[in-house]
């Protein structure tokens, strides 16, 4: 349970504490607390530089859950940086498919090569020289540096920043995201107070774990002793919660065009949602009514008989965005020039093709 003192009305035998808590404190007792016990994550057991990295590449918007399925793999396929930056485009993005946000991928297989030209194929371990590689930005610069180098580079991420909010009582909601700037310089010092390898993932650890976003387990927090929002009764209150606003909707036909018992893929264009990934076809709905023979035969400029408009649509959410999708199922009579979106890749059933899918193309090929 959440002991609570009132701030503003302390009772009789609250203490209440008012000033930042030491970085020395929360250090010596946050090691011991990670030492005795803590998730036993894959990662966890190297500190081999590059394979930190692609786990925290792979953390930074996935779900520790299904990092764990990915990451071995991705290392036994790509087992270093110079096997990486080697391996075509198409390999890699195969290999992430089903862990989202491709764009990682790609920025991880551009560092790679950058590593191997710049740097011999050695990821450095200073945060500054890290600075440089391509999508190694500066919490990839210090969760490779303290983790895998054991150097007292700060790293914030959400759980940190919820950590550091709590410790620190920062009300102000503009205060509390990890970018915001005075996280950084009080997790330097608490990482610097001490071993930055263990400390650094003791951070993580106690957000993910304890000082979690909702029915934070303060009883058995390691530092609740050096809680301000403890201390002031805050703890429900820090952070504020968000306001969100509502993701814009999109609403495609997705079709699933057959040709000669072949299905017809496009590739995504390079920028944008799922870059480079192929996909079904997508109409916008509002460019076309209904997904009538006639109205397809006209998209597709071949003649198209229509086998089915699923029930069910699909439902698709980006971080800022979400699609519904429409699953059509239709059988072109003669083989259509392109699709709408790009070329076709004609797959057989089961087939996948090369560059790897996303999760958002099986849930509509399961629709059908
Ligand atoms: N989230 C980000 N980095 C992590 C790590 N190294 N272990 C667990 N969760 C994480």
């Amino acid at each position: 349970m959440v002991r609570r003192t009132a701030k503003r009305a302390p009772g009789k035998d609250a203490v209440v504490a008012s000033s930042i808590p030491d970085a020395v404190a929360i250090a010596g007792a946050l090691g011991p607390w990670f030492e005795r016990g803590h998730r036993d994550l894959p990662w966890r057991a190297t500190s081999d530089p590059y394979a930190v990295w692609v786990s925290e590449v792979m953390l930074q918007q996935t779900q520790v859950q299904t990092v764990q399925r990915y990451w071995g793999e991705f290392l036994r396929r790509f087992p270093t940086v110079q096997r990486l930056a080697a391996a075509d485009q198409s390999e890699v993005l195969e290999a992430w498919s089903g862990l989202g946000y491709y764009r990682r991928a790609r920025l991880l297989h551009r560092g790679a090569q950058f590593v191997t030209e710049e740097y011999g194929g050695q990821l450095p371990d200073d945060p500054q020289a890290l600075l440089a590689v391509p999508g190694i930005g500066r919490y990839t610069a210090g969760a490779v540096a303290s983790i895998a180098f054991d150097r007292p580079a700060p790293l914030v991420d959400g759980n940190v920043a919820r950590v550091m909010s709590r410790l620190d009582a920062v009300e102000d909601p503009a205060r509390q995201p990890a970018t915001a700037a005075r996280h950084w310089p009080r997790v330097a010092d608490i990482i610097a107070a001490g071993r930055p390898r263990i400390l650094a993932q003791a951070l993580m650890e106690l957000g993910a774990t304890v000082c979690t976003p909702r029915s934070p387990k303060c009883e058995v927090c390691p530092v609740r002793p050096q809680c301000l929002a403890h201390a002031q009764g805050q703890v429900d209150v820090i952070p504020s919660p968000k306001k969100r606003a509502a993701s814009p909707k999109a609403s495609f036909w997705a079709l699933a065009i057959m040709w000669r018992g072949r299905l017809g893929l496009v590739r995504r264009p390079d920028e944008g949602l799922l870059a480079g990934m192929f996909c079904l076809p997508l109409v916008a709905r509002d460019s076309m009514a209904t997904a009538d023979n006639s109205a397809l035969s006209a998209c597709l400029g071949v003649p198209v008989t229509r086998a089915a408009v699923t029930e069910t649509s699909v439902k698709h959410v980006f971080t800022h965005r979400v699609w519904l999708l429409q699953p059509v199922l239709a059988t072109a009579r003669r083989k259509p020039a392109s699709l709408p979106g790009g070329e076709a890749l004609w797959v057989e059933a089961g087939e996948r093709p090369r560059g790897g899918m996303p999760t958002v193309t099986e849930k509509l090929l399961a629709a059908l």
